[in-house]
């Protein structure tokens, strides 16, 4: 028989990949989707006739126990939240009903349901905030600078006390920033390696950034879905801090990025106060040691790499976009 895994928050970045890798692994991979006026699907289109989707609510809880009896999965990945961090002073409350009560509701179904039922949850080095100490590890104390992170810490820890309480098989993978070609164009890496490309292409001269000095471990995505996976196939649960053990600044990022295709970035870049956040997460920087242990897990992308592949991913279909407009009559 094959195992079964449901993944909320499918639609997004890290539910692709972790789609793609369960899949790879034998698994019947479902999905928890939200209805919304403009369905958002196309980074698991080619995935579709592999897959499975459901449509349930992080908000409503009753869809989410009539999901998990439907698909009665093995492994439920709780990879659905508000994730950008901005927003989350805009909307704070409805962050706190996704990111933190969110993971509750689903908790409380798998107890409902089925208690053997093992859970993923998608914590964040956002919790770390105003860090204690370098680099951050499962013990660092948190200190989270944005309603997200704050939620975040909620949704940590009910998944600690849900083990505690109940022997739910439940672990907390503390991921430190991960990238990719498929990350949202909100978020700082993909900001840049889009503008990067159109302005090599022609097609837009400047790029408005907030907080150049801010410091970051960015891995790659691709890279952190296999210890979401491992960290489930372990004989117990636990919590996982998953990162590089580097950081970069954005100005680095930004550097690296137009150089890669020749550029320099002093001549395009436009620090935006606007962009600045109420209260910053200066840096941040994991200590994986523990992953490394007990599971063996090591990321394989490099940094410059990773901004490479992300340039030339953009660079590509900024192309594909002006010869598809060209072609338009
Ligand atoms: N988004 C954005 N846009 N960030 C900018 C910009 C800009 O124009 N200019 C500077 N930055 C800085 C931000 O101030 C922040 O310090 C850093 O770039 C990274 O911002 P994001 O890429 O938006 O990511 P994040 O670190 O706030 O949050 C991401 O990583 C978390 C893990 O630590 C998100 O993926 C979260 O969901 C995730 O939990």
């Amino acid at each position: 028989m094959k195992p079964r895994a449901l993944i909320t928050g499918i639609t997004g970045q890290d539910g692709a990949y972790l789609a793609e890798h369960l899949l790879e692994r034998g698994y019947e991979v479902h999905g928890m989707v939200r209805r919304a006026s403009t369905e958002r699907f196309e980074r698991i289109v080619h995935l579709h006739d592999q897959i499975t989707l459901h449509q349930a609510d992080l908000l409503d809880q009753l869809s989410i126990v009539n999901l998990i009896r439907e698909v009665r999965p093995h492994e439920v990945y709780n990879l659905a939240a508000q994730s950008f961090v901005p927003t989350s002073w805009v909307q704070p409350l409805l962050t706190g009903e996704f990111t933190a009560l969110g993971v509750t509701r689903v908790l409380e179904a798998i107890r409902l349901v089925d208690p053997s039922i093992r859970f993923y949850q998608a914590s964040s080095s956002e919790m770390f905030g105003a860090v204690r100490e370098e680099p951050q590890n499962e013990q660092t104390p948190f200190w989270p600078r944005s309603p997200y992170g704050v939620a975040k810490v909620y949704g940590h820890w009910i998944t600690v006390n849900y083990r505690e309480s109940y022997g739910i098989f439940a672990c907390s993978g503390i991921l430190f920033n991960h990238e990719s070609p498929r990350r949202g164009k909100e978020f700082v890496t993909r900001k840049v390696s889009d503008a990067v490309a159109r302005i090599k292409l022609g097609l837009q001269e400047k790029l408005r950034l907030g907080n150049l000095d801010a410091m970051r471990d960015w891995g790659f995505a691709g890279d952190y879905v296999r210890a979401m996976w491992l960290m489930l196939q372990q004989d117990k649960p636990g919590d996982y801090v998953v990162a590089t053990g580097q950081k970069h600044s954005v100005r680095e990022l930004v550097e690296l990025a137009f150089s890669h295709v020749g550029l320099d970035w002093q001549d395009h870049v436009v620090v935006d106060p606007q962009l600045f956040r109420p209260a910053e997460v200066n840096t941040l920087r994991g200590d994986a040691s523990k992953a490394r242990r007990v599971f063996g897990w090591e990321p394989a992308v490099s940094f410059p790499e990773l901004v490479q592949m992300m340039v030339d991913a953009d660079m590509e279909r900024v192309r594909r976009e002006i010869a598809g407009q060209q072609l338009q009559p």
